[in-house]
């Protein structure tokens, strides 16, 4: 039974990511690897707490002792097959207020999984990373593998690091690894901080949406399931030191997207807010995932009117966890990071 060492588990898409192995993959068991930042949550998990197959270990990936203690314990049982890494600092609106967090996780903490995969004999490495590295596109053409990381955000440029770390480790010393990178996630579990879950919290309470800008920026959407569809495929068919490029086919516009909002919420263009833009801000990504759909046999599979509907029942189902979310930190970070933009309707 292959073991799998699951960093970032209990974020938005490692959480996914870990119900749809457990629910379709009988032969794999998991280990959970998450120093449960303010992203982190293991009632993202709590359904599976006592299953057999899945084992949580609160730990950084900046941390080689713990790390390695980890890597070192499950080695006398069954080694540890692969090292899939989501954990990340993964918002570019935190990476403008503070960018040290990031290079921390996403890039010693990648090195840090490096050297051990190395030490421990991994057989291959996962590395999850993001179209975010490519920079931004002008109103044509779309990001393949080849296109030069050109990364504008502390955030991107952290996650572009990464990956040539993970490059490097290839070239350099002979590890497997592959690297997937996808276009903007949506989905059930993820954090009321990213546009989509941001505008479904707020307009459920009524509250006021912050559209950055003009509202034009372009993101090309795939729902998170389908993206936890690639990082398998790329995992069960990719070949060593290649990257994969996963998108939803599916380019909208930001206003586009908070209008849609607005439509199934049944609530009133009056709660359009537009607000300062974010500094350095990418005006659009579109993804060619040609060489996935080729090479892996990957398709995207959701429809997106549909996946942002059952996205909208997800949290008007799961309010409590919402809630248990959006109290604390959350509320200094939204009055910090929209408290001047929206004036009194942040608070
Ligand atoms: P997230 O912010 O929801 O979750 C990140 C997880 O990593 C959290 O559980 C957090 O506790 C954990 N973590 C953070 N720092 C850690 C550390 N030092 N040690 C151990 N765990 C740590 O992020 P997400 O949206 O699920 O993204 C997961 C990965 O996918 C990231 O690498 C991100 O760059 C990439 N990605 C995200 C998107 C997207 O649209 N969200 C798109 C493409 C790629
Ligand atoms: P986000 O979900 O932060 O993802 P990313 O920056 O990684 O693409 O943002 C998606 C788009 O929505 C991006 O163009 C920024 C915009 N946006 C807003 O207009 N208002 C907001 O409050 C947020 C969070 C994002």
């Amino acid at each position: 039974m292959p073991k799998i060492l699951v960093t970032g588990g209990c974020g938005f898409i490692g959480s996914n990511f870990i119900r749809l192995v457990l629910e379709t993959e009988p032969e794999i068991s998991i280990i959970n690897f998450d120093a449960l930042t303010y992203a982190g949550n293991l009632a993202n998990l709590k359904e599976y707490v006592n299953h057999p197959r899945y084992q949580f270990i609160q730990g950084d990936i900046t941390d080689s002792q713990i790390v390695a203690q980890t890597l070192a314990a499950t080695q006398q049982s069954e080694i540890v097959d692969t090292i899939f890494n989501f954990a990340a600092e993964s918002h570019v609106d935190r990476s403008i207020l503070d960018s040290r967090p990031f290079v921390n996780t996403n890039v010693l903490g990648t090195q840090t999984l490096l050297d051990a995969a190395r030490k421990f004999g991994i057989r291959r490495f996962v590395q999850v990373s993001t179209d975010e590295v490519y920079g931004s596109l002008g109103p044509t053409g779309l990001f393949s593998e080849t296109t030069p990381l050109s990364p504008n955000s502390p955030y991107s440029a952290s996650k572009a690091s990464a990956d040539l770390l993970v490059q490097s480790y290839v070239h350099t010393f002979g590890l497997d690894a592959v690297i997937t990178r996808c276009s903007n996630n949506y989905g059930p579990y993820q954090f009321p901080e990213k546009l989509i879950p941001l505008f479904i919290h707020n307009l459920m309470r009524d509250r006021q949406v912050p559209v950055y800008g003009d509202g034009m920026q372009i993101r090309d959407w795939i729902h998170v399931l389908d993206h936890c569809r690639g990082i398998l495929a790329a995992w069960e068919k990719g070949h060593k030191g290649e990257v994969y490029n996963f998108g939803g086919r599916c380019e909208k516009a930001n206003i586009e997207i908070t209008r849609l909002l607005l439509k199934l919420l049944g609530k009133p263009e009056s709660l359009i807010q537009y607000v300062q833009d974010r500094p350095g801000h990418d005006r659009r990504y579109a993804i060619d995932c040609s060489k996935a759909e080729r090479v892996l046999g990957w398709v995207p599979e959701m429809n997106f009117d549909q996946g942002l509907q059952q996205t909208i029942d997800w949290y008007r189902s799961n309010q409590a966890w919402v809630e248990a979310i959006t109290s604390g930190e959350y509320r200094h970070y939204y009055q910090k990071q929209y408290g001047q933009r929206l004036g009194s309707d942040s608070k």
